[in-house]
């Protein structure tokens, strides 16, 4: 029995770390390649496992190569992985490039990942859980029974809006704190911005209409983050550190913003929190792999 469910996408990672965005018809040299453990879901797990959490996961592997390294990767990890299934089909794929400045590009195939039932969770899973994550890496109808079951079992849960898709009135509703980042703001707006900055989310955070029951924090990178909550918006800055590899930082965030937010409900402490988890994970190569120990964290804050 776990504290924290997270619904959600596991993929084999392949990362090329590049000079910059190729053109297109152009090749060009990657100074390495490197395969990790991804996806949104597994991420987020991880970071909150190494958090010291109690966490279950719950997705698909296919049963392929890929599957089998994946399996070996995630048992790695302190993570309760009985409702983590193998499908027949390709495990999901993510195709990464990372910038020489830290920034990346990300293709994802989701493959197996799409078969994720919200039955794998129990209904004695949910009495025991406080916090469910969900993103929108899995099947949006999946993802919805599980937040409306979740709600009706008391769980608070947390949506990270990624990869972006409009979220249906029903998933917000029954979603507690939603997370998104600068992109997703924008879609969420309906709005295409060339100028995505600090000015533009708090000029638009008041224009939501789904404020008034759902807490929103929005992360802007090096920007900083804001979070409003109950009226109230607060913003903070970004610690400033090298970035070598920005991948996973908002997984390492949602996971961090969890693990908080079970200690001490205050939304704008565990924003605090994240924001020094994520500025560690940025500092390290990979997604999963960069996600800080809860010692690390706590040296920083
Ligand atoms: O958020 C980062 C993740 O997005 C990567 O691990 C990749 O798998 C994609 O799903």
């Amino acid at each position: 029995m776990s504290d924290f469910i997270v619904f959600g996408g596991i993929n084999m990672d392949l990362f090329a770390y590049v000079p910059r965005s190729t053109q297109e018809g152009e090749t060009i040299e990657a100074s390495s390649v490197e395969f990790y453990l991804g996806g949104k879901g597994a991420n987020q797990a991880v970071a909150l496992s190494r958090l010291g959490a109690e966490v279950s996961f719950v997705g698909t592997l296919g049963e392929d190569q890929f599957g089998k390294e994946l399996e070996a990767l995630v048992s790695a990890e302190k993570i309760d992985l009985k409702n983590l299934r193998k499908q027949d089909g390709q495990s999901g794929v993510a195709l990464i490039n990372v910038l020489k400045d830290g920034r990346n590009e990300v293709i994802s195939f989701p493959g197996v990942n799409k078969k994720t039932s919200s039955k794998y969770v129990s209904e004695k899973d949910l009495k025991s859980c406080s916090i469910l994550i969900g993103q929108m890496e899995l099947e949006d109808s999946q993802t919805n029974d599980l937040f409306i079951r979740a709600k009706k079992n008391n769980c608070l849960t947390l949506l990270n809006l990624a990869p972006f898709r409009m979220p249906s009135s029903s998933l917000l509703k029954n979603t507690d704190v939603l997370i998104v980042n600068e992109t997703e703001f924008a879609g969420l707006l309906n709005k295409k911005s060339n100028k995505l900055d600090l000015d533009f989310v708090l000029k638009n955070i008041p224009t939501l209409n789904f404020l008034s029951k759902t807490k929103l924090i929005v992360t802007l990178g090096s920007l900083g983050v804001v979070t409003f909550s109950e009226g109230e918006t607060k913003y903070f800055e970004s610690r400033k550190v090298d970035a070598i590899d920005t991948v996973g930082a908002g997984d390492c965030f949602l996971g961090a913003l969890g693990f908080s937010l079970k200690k001490n409900s205050d939304i704008f402490k565990a924003t605090e929190f994240a924001n020094c988890a994520a500025s560690i994970s940025v500092t390290r190569k990979g997604a999963a792999e960069s996600m800080p120990s809860f010692d690390e964290v706590v040296k920083i804050l």
